[in-house]
Formats: structure tokens, C-alpha cells, sequence
């Protein structure tokens, strides 16, 4: 029998335990149907609430908990609302969402990859009808870049107060994020083909490829990096002559996300670049509420992926039961591909997860339903 794999749980903040309930959920009906090798175990932190009961947000050992299981489902962490109570506890920003970058960095997480396909039933956000045809993966570097936290503050407070904040960029991260790209390059190229679908990109001497990899950088502006990511990309791509290569400059790639974003196919940018690029790849292909998200370590096996919706704890809408649980459902659905990798049926039941949360979609998209009524309609088609 295949080993057991094991989901560390944690809902977090805000709408986190909403979407999250569900997402297990659908976990328990695919469990029992296929009796799957797969457990559980939920963690009341990271959260704000732990916050205001211990004076902190996880305890001191939380990383090593966690390292014993195979993957970390977080729902989210941020603002818990509901934001009409102002006397609600409430940590600033950097304190709450410091155990996610903590998670990142400590189990080297060094993808975070961002899928942006508009699905049918999704809002439309663009106009353009070319837009039905979005089909990007946005891979951000996740180790380092602009979220090093190097850097302090010089006599704070005064008005001679100087801030710094460092950037840090290494040809070792550069080379594994761009060669991460180009496979899955290949391998979505190569799925395509399975779908008997087909796209076509071009090449700057005018012959064309079925996939492609599009840099980002800042490097008219800044070269240091920008000029390493670029010669990095150049001796990278040499070794994958069947991908189209394309680089943007981010502000650029901004405009043409909203003008053209299905020229796109693999994107790859740096830590703090994608992270605001995501988020527009995030509505142009339906929203915040059907966006997943994965942080992977691809490379050590020890170490736990973690599966979080690029959504945050959505204090407006907190305890209300309306969240849109479809960007955590996706989420799930890639966390099971992922364990996949070593247990078939894994995957087989990510592919179904998937199915079902897209043919809901295509079915309700623009309802108005609360979270547990998504839930139902999902977990209904899952049934056996
Ligand atoms: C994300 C979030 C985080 C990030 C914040 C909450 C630190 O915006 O996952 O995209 O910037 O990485
Ligand atoms: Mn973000």
C-alpha cells in the first residue's frame, strides 16, 4: 500500500476557515470514494486568534511541526474582520503575515506558481473576446529578490531618518526559477497535445513554437539583476530550442496583460514582481475568488509544499459565509496533483477535484451562493 500522505491544515484568518472547511470537505468525499491514503491534521494557527490568547502568532516550534507532514493547506492569514468592528484584535500587517514568508523561506519554497486560465463560467473582466483564450502560468521566484527583509532604519524617527531595504539576487535561484519555467514549458506544451489542443507562438526570426517562456525584468532600470536574469535566461534557453522566448519589462507587461494577455504562455518573474503581477492575472481570468496558488520546494522531498489561494483573509466579507471557496478548491486540486507524484491515485483525484470545481463553475459562475452551498454542489458531483 502506498504510504500515507499527510496534510498539515491551517485555516487562518478571516474567510481562511470558511473556504478551508470545504476544501476538506471535498478531501473526506474523495477519501472515502477512493479510499485514499491521505490524513489530516488541523492547526489553530497561524492566526490571530492564537495571537490574542499566546501573545504570538504560532508557537516557537511551529516549523518543525509542520516539517513532518507532506504538504500545508493554508486558507489565509491577514485582517480577520468583519471590518464593522473596530475594536477587534488586530495585528499590523507585517506581524500577521510574517509565518507565510516564514513558511517560504524556511522550507525553501522556492516556486510559487500562479495558473491564470479563464475558465467558462468565470467573470469576464476583459472585453475583448480574445480574452476566453488566457491560458498563463505566472511563476514567481519565492526565495529571495526584493523579499530578503535585509535592511533596517537609521535614526527612526528623527528627520534624518534613513530606511533601507535590500534586494538579493543569486545566479544559483536565477538558474533553478528559469530552468523551472522552461519545463513547465514543455510539459504544458505537451499536455496541450494530449487535450489535442494547440497554441503557437512566435520567435523573433519569424518561425513559430508550441510553447513559449516570457521574462521579466526591470533591467532598463534595474541592470544589476535585471542583466544577470537576462544572461542566465539567454544560456538557459539554448537548451530548450523547441520554446519561444519573449522578455517584458514589467511595467510593459502590465499593459499588455489587459491588452493581450493570451500572447502569453510561461511567465517567469521575480519575487516582488510577481507577486503584483499575480494579482492581474488574477482578474483578468476571473478574480480573486477562483485564483490557486502553490509555494513548492520541487528539489528536497523533506520538505512541505504549501497550497494557499492567492486571495487573502477578505475581511469584508469574513464570517458571512458568502466567501467563494472555487480559488481554495483549485488550490486543493493542485495540492493532490502535487502528492500525485508519488502516489498515482493522488493525482487521479486531483484531476477529479479539479473537474468538479470547474464544471460547477461553468455551471453557477456569476450565482450568488453562500460558501457551504458551492461546497454542497461540489461535493455532490464528487460523490460516488
Ligand atoms: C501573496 C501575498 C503575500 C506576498 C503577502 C501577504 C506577504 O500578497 O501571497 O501574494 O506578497 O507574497
Ligand atoms: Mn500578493
Amino acid at each position: 500500500m502506498a504510504q500515507t500522505a499527510r496534510i498539515a491544515v491551517t485555516p487562518g484568518d478571516g474567510i481562511g476557515p470558511e473556504v478551508v472547511a470545504e476544501a476538506v470537505r471535498c478531501l473526506e468525499t474523495l477519501r472515502a470514494k477512493h479510499d485514499l491514503a491521505l490524513e489530516w491534521t488541523r492547526f489553530p494557527w497561524p492566526s490571530h486568534a492564537w495571537h490574542e490568547e499566546y501573545g504570538e502568532s504560532w508557537p516557537k516550534d511551529a516549523l518543525q511541526q509542520l516539517k513532518a507532514y507532506d504538504a500545508i493547506l493554508l486558507g489565509a492569514l491577514g485582517d480577520p474582520g468583519p471590518i464593522d468592528d473596530t475594536n477587534r484584535y488586530l495585528l499590523s500587517d507585517s506581524v500577521s503575515l510574517a509565518p507565510l514568508l516564514e513558511m517560504r523561506k524556511g522550507f525553501d519554497q522556492w516556486v510559487c506558481e500562479r495558473p491564470a486560465r479563464l475558465l467558462p463560467g468565470a467573470r469576464q473582466y476583459l472585453k475583448d473576446d480574445r480574452a476566453k483564450d488566457i491560458d498563463m502560468l505566472v511563476i514567481r521566484e519565492n526565495s529571495e529578490g526584493e523579499y530578503v527583509s535585509q535592511g533596517g532604519r537609521l535614526r527612526q524617527g528623527t528627520p534624518d531618518e534613513v530606511a533601507t531595504q535590500m534586494e538579493v539576487f543569486t545566479r544559483r535561484a536565477t538558474e533553478r526559477i528559469i530552468r523551472y519555467g522552461f519545463e513547465q514549458a514543455r510539459q504544458r506544451a505537451a499536455e496541450r497535445v494530449q487535450d489535442g489542443r494547440t497554441r503557437s507562438f512566435h520567435r523573433y526570426d519569424g518561425s513559430t513554437c508550441e510553447s513559449q517562456v516570457c521574462l521579466i525584468t526591470k533591467r532598463n532600470a534595474l541592470r544589476y539583476w535585471g542583466d544577470m536574469y537576462t544572461e542566465v535566461f539567454e544560456e538557459i534557453a539554448r537548451e530548450y530550442p523547441d520554446v519561444a522566448t519573449h522578455h517584458e519589462l514589467v511595467d510593459a507587461a502590465c499593459m499588455k496583460f489587459v491588452s493581450s494577455p493570451w500572447a502569453f504562455d510561461v511567465v517567469v518573474a521575480s519575487n516582488l514582481q510577481g507577486d503584483i503581477l499575480t494579482d492581474l492575472a488574477a482578474v483578468i481570468s476571473g478574480g480573486m475568488g477562483v485564483a490557486p496558488s502553490c509555494n513548492l520546494n520541487p528539489t528536497d522531498p523533506d520538505m512541505p509544499s504549501m497550497f494557499e489561494p492567492t486571495h487573502g483573509s477578505a475581511p469584508d466579507i469574513a464570517g458571512q459565509g458568502i466567501a467563494d471557496p472555487t480559488a481554495m478548491l483549485f488550490t486543493t486540486a493542485r495540492m493532490l496533483d502535487w502528492l500525485g507524484r508519488k502516489a498515482p491515485t493522488l493525482a487521479q483525484a486531483g484531476k477529479e477535484l479539479f473537474d468538479a470545481v470547474a464544471a460547477d463553475l461553468a455551471e453557477h459562475g456569476g450565482d450568488r451562493r453562500a460558501t457551504r452551498e458551492i461546497g454542497d454542489a461540489i461535493c455532490k458531483r464528487l460523490a460516488p
